[in-house]
């Protein structure tokens, strides 16, 4: 359970006030699965039965969300889905890292356990890469003309790295990096140019919004590149996931590359339109050497690179038949939709998706995860971040664990969870049902 439904659970009558000294903790039950727990809760105190050491912080998350009074009664709880990811865009608009340490606390409250950061665009880079300093010292900052005095380029340190993916171990959250590639990749070829399929000429890390027709070339030392910045990837982030991207990779200036279609040629490929595959392979086969799994976003007319993991954001309706898929369709869970059709809301990227919508997510039991989305086009400060994401992200979390049912139901306990977070500083967006 994400948000209690106390009435559930009080079958007993009663309630026990809240103290930490009355919690017990038994020996773990694997039955429960690691990140599963049981609640036994009585007259004589409080018992919290773990599966794992993630069932166990599970456990008492949800004792925290019950408050001054815990109902008697039992209750055993695990998650339906392994993968309950939440993706910030930290490229179009950085964040800094006191707001991803707090998004971690408020994901982990949320029983949330993957924070995908989307590192690279267009429009930044914001990873430190020891071997291409110029990807930060470039990347780290918007083109569009002389920048403004003080306008240093902003990223991640490695250190500012070590020290956010320990502090959300610590709450069993996984980081998985993104490097996007071979398309929304301007920045690195801003960066360096020999990049680019136009090596002499100089671009700026764009400054607009949509998908840049820059792209990277097909060349070795190209792959080369790419998977020498992905060694320093693995070797700061642990997780088993790294993402490529993959996604929205226009064609247009290999078909005009008298290179990039010699290269085509000379790698067997039918045309342009297999060249993001074959990339995405080559950084699916590296990425595998060093025992990590490749996850890259879907495209409609694309076979799946094999070896990969795929996240899906089509339409619910569109999505393909498999079960090493972690789903996450844009028309339910892209939280930077605005969130209602209602006027004078902040600019938000066009499309709806309402807390209704969110709520109502119904995915297939079968695949590996669940994941939403927070794009920051229109999102330049973590207040908006915020504002965005809830309420909906609570509606996304129930779903995530697999416990979402009545949607008035919903709404009645979300009413005091959305005071808790308020009160507590969090800026949540309007509760329009
Ligand atoms: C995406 O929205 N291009 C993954």
């Amino acid at each position: 359970m994400i948000i209690p439904r106390p009435r559930e659970l009080a079958f007993l009558g009663g309630s026990v006030a809240f103290h930490p000294d009355l919690v017990r903790h038994a020996p773990p039950d694997a039955s429960l699965g690691d990140e599963g727990y049981r609640l036994d809760v009585g007259p004589s105190g409080i018992r919290v039965t773990p599966g794992g050491r993630a069932g166990r912080f599970y456990g008492l998350q949800t004792l925290a969300q019950f408050g001054a009074a815990v109902p008697y009664g039992t209750i055993e709880d695990r998650p339906l889905f392994g993968w309950r990811g939440v993706m910030l865009d930290v490229a179009r608009h950085f964040m800094p890292k006191t707001f991803l340490l707090r998004l971690i606390d408020l994901l982990a409250e949320h029983k949330l356990n993957i924070l995908h950061l989307h590192l690279t665009d267009d429009q930044g880079w914001r990873l430190e890469i020891e071997r291409y300093p110029r990807l930060t010292e470039v990347g780290g900052r918007r083109g569009g003309g002389p920048a403004p005095s003080g306008d240093e380029p902003r990223f991640y340190t490695r250190e500012d790295v070590r020290e956010i993916v320990a502090y959300a171990a610590e709450r069993f959250v996984t980081i998985v990096p993104e490097i996007e590639m071979p398309g929304h990749a301007q920045a690195a070829i801003a960066a360096y140019p020999e990049l680019g399929n136009h090596p002499s000429r100089r671009l700026e890390v764009w400054s607009g919004w949509g998908i840049s027709e820059h792209v990277l070339n097909l060349e070795e030392s190209t792959v080369a590149f790419c998977q020498n910045v992905l060694d320093e990837v693995m070797d700061l982030f642990p997780g088993p996931y790294v993402h490529v991207g993959g996604d929205e990779c226009p064609p247009g200036e290999w078909e005009r590359s008298p290179r990039a279609l010699r290269r085509l040629s000379e790698l067997g490929l039918a045309g342009p339109s297999e060249a993001c595959r074959w990339f995405v392979g080559r950084m699916a086969e590296h990425l595998a050497r060093h025992g990590r799994r490749t996850i890259c976003w879907d495209e409609p007319d694309r076979e799946p690179t094999p070896g990969t993991t795929v996240m899906v954001w089509r339409e619910e309706d569109a999505l393909p038949d498999r079960s090493d898929i972690i789903l996450a369709p844009h028309t339910r869970t892209y939280l930077d939709y605005y969130s209602s059709d209602a006027p004078g809301q902040p600019p938000a990227q066009p499309g709806v998706v309402t807390l209704a919508d969110a709520y109502g997510f119904t995915p297939d039991p079968g695949v590996r995860g669940v994941q939403c989305q927070l794009w920051t086009e229109y999102m330049p400060t973590p207040e908006q971040v915020e504002y965005m994401a809830f309420p909906r992200l609570c509606a996304f979390a129930e779903v995530a664990w697999g416990s979402p049912g009545d949607y008035p139901d919903f709404l009645r306990r979300l009413d005091p969870h959305l005071a808790r977070l308020a009160a507590r500083g969090v800026r949540v967006g309007p509760l329009i049902p």
